[in-house]
């Protein structure tokens, strides 16, 4: 693993930054996660391509170009020759006195590559349970902002009363899970909520929906409720580090017949077919 910060090359658990950094003073901030297979960042464009997009909703000017941050990333990748990792990209408003106004500092880049810690297969075949929660965060869910307390603790509570994941359901429309989307399947067709701003737009749920389109799966990007997921054929997970996960459980409550869907499966093989 090695860890970057402003310029510099560092051990992942050195002490680096001082007390008044508004990522962890205000939250103020937004990320990347980007997973790299057989040494190639996968979808690395589209992830930084995202990070500019949220770092422009919260009116706050990156210190590194795209173009930069591939050659970083290069860069940190060939260091610790890392083949299956975990790329970790955060962009804070700077180093600056506490003042809830923006500071006219630069700001601050910083990232971790690790190696990936892959979920097992024997988990994914099985498929996992997951609860519905109502979604207490803001509007501005498209924003892939530091401020995940609500994520945090939704998938904590979720953990504790045995659940793999939490999903978030505002005024009765499903949403996304608290670190991922969601999807289902009813009656052949591969449904996902819309991407408007009550949701993060994945990059795996986006190259999902291209995957189901290449293979012949009918899509439909729509707002559906509790009632439509409890009813469906099939309902799965997607994100940078859960690829697909079958979702066979809402609430004690079996999705089809309780195992992972076939058409599930068959867009995670296709999934992965896209980086090996
Ligand atoms: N999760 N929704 C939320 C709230 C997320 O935090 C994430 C990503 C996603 C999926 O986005 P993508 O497919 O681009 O990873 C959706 C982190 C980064 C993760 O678990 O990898």
């Amino acid at each position: 693993a090695i860890g970057f910060i402003n310029g510099e090359w560092i051990p992942v658990d050195q002490a680096v930054l001082p007390i008044d950094e508004r990522g962890h003073n205000f939250g103020d901030g937004v990320y990347e996660v980007i997973r790299v297979y057989q040494g190639a960042p996968f979808k690395m464009r589209e992830h930084l391509v995202r990070l500019e997009k949220s770092a422009e909703a919260i009116l706050l000017t990156m210190n590194y170009t795209i173009e930069e941050l591939e050659a970083l990333i290069a860069e940190g990748l060939a260091k610790t020759g890392l083949q299956e990792a975990s790329v970790y990209l955060q962009v804070t408003r700077g180093i600056a006195k506490r003042v809830h106004l923006f500071p006219d500092v630069p700001a601050s880049t910083t990232m971790t590559i690790r190696e990936a810690a892959d979920i097992s297969d024997a988990v994914r075949e099985k498929g996992v349970n997951v609860t519905l929660v109502d979604d207490e965060r803001w509007k501005n869910c498209f924003i892939k902002s530091l401020n995940l307390l609500p994520n945090v603790v939704a998938k904590q509570k979720a953990k504790d009363a045995g659940y793999y994941e939490a999903v978030f359901v505002r005024d009765g429309v499903v949403l996304e899970g608290s670190s991922c989307n969601i999807f289902l399947v009813k009656d052949g067709v591969l449904i996902t909520p819309p991407a408007n701003r009550y949701i993060l737009h994945g990059i795996t749920r986006a190259t999902l929906l291209d995957i189901a389109k290449e293979i012949g799966v009918s899509v439909e990007e729509k707002e559906f409720g509790t009632d439509l997921l409890l009813a469906a054929d099939e309902a799965f997970m997607t994100s940078t580090s859960m690829e697909v996960m079958p979702v066979v459980e809402v609430d004690g409550k079996k999705i089809g017949n309780g195992k992972p869907g076939e058409i599930s499966m068959k867009l995670l093989k296709n999934y992965r077919a896209k980086f090996q």
